[in-house]
């Protein structure tokens, strides 16, 4: 099969870009590499260097599916720079959605996110859950999954949006290779706080502990790129004509930010500084997932579900790529 990786030259496209070619299938890689970088691309895949916007002047007909990873990721970033995110996340993908109706491409596996439900009302978190998101970011999100379904439902489009809750972990391919998260400025717990384990930073900083939670500070679930990956082969063999497809994707157990640290300490052996400071804005105070739908429909196995395994795994590619 032949499939367009948008976004490929990033953390987890770049991780399913290697999968998929492990597994025999031809990747085209459409990355503009704002935040990703060309050295990621796996070797096997060809990279266009273009935004996602030019999606037409890639697909044509020989291509039999899209995985759709480009994108801005930071909620943070996203309330101060809101013009960026709707580009990047909702005006690429009507282009993209323009280009495969063009080529005739009718297979679509999205990269949506957690961050479209806002502050849940229940936690677990279902898929047809209230979605009000907090951020920029979740509302560029969500504004591309109802595109998708938009164009389901008047094209037949095969969607599968696939909202994913935080991604951590790395991922050791069949040649022994390390892949794993290196976003540049990093926002995500896990890899700053390795960066203090390390010493490369001076401390950590939370933002907030005057959530209504355990012990104040955000809970989040976290799921295992490997893991994360895996259904996304699955959901390429799942998507049917005419159905937008859509899945939770954690493991329905939260941890606190401060629960993080301390799992970073004991992986790591190092102790380093913790400060707190004010909360950041659009940042909900609990999400935790419900993905029994996932498990059912995809058959979906997640097997790296503890989160010692995930921070190990990505300690591991730390130390690969900064030894
Ligand atoms: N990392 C997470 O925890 C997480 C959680 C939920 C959802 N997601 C979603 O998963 C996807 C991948 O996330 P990631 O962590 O791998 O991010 P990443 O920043 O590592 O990768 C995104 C890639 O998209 C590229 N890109 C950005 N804007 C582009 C544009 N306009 N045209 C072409 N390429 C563009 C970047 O250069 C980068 O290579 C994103 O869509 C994100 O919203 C990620």
């Amino acid at each position: 099969m032949k499939y367009l990786v948008t976004g490929g030259a990033g953390y987890i496209g770049s991780i399913v870009a290697t999968m998929l070619l492990e597994d025999g299938h031809e990747v085209v890689v459409l990355d503009d590499c704002s935040t990703g970088a060309a050295g990621r691309v796996p070797a096997g895949a060809e990279l266009v260097r273009r935004p996602v916007r030019e999606a037409g002047e890639v697909l044509d007909s020989t291509f039999d599916a899209v995985l759709h990873f480009a994108g801005l990721i930071a909620a943070g970033e996203s309330m101060r720079k809101p013009d960026i995110y709707w580009e990047a996340n909702t005006a690429g993908t009507f282009a993209l959605l323009d280009a495969m109706r063009t080529a005739g491409v009718k297979t679509l596996v999205f990269s949506s996110t957690a961050a479209v439900y806002g502050d849940p009302v229940e936690v677990p978190i279902r898929e047809d859950a209230v979605k009000a998101p907090t951020s920029t970011y979740g509302a560029t999100k969500l504004s591309a999954d109802m595109a998708i379904q938009s164009a389901v439902t008047a094209y037949g489009l095969a969607a599968v949006s696939l909202r994913y809750f935080n991604v951590v972990g790395a991922y050791k391919d069949r040649a022994g290779a390390w892949h794993g998260e290196n976003h540049e400025p990093e926002t995500h717990i896990i890899p700053i706080a390795l960066d203090a384990a390390a010493g490369r930073r001076e401390r950590m900083v939370l933002f907030g502990d005057d959530y209504p939670t355990k012990d104040g500070t955000c809970v989040r679930d976290y799921i295992h790129v490997a893991d994360l990956a895996d259904a996304h082969l699955l959901a390429l063999r799942a998507a049917e004509a005419g159905e937008h497809k859509i899945y939770n994707l954690g493991n329905g157990n939260g941890f606190t930010n401060k629960e993080v640290v301390e799992t970073v300490k004991r992986v790591t052996g190092v102790d380093f500084p913790v400060a707190v400071e004010g909360r950041r804005a659009g940042d909900p105070a609990e999400l935790v997932a419900s993905s029994e739908k996932a498990k059912t429909e995809l058959g979906w196995k997640p097997s790296r579900d503890s989160l010692d395994r995930m921070v190990a795994d990505a300690w591991e590619y730390y130390q690969h790529v900064h030894g």
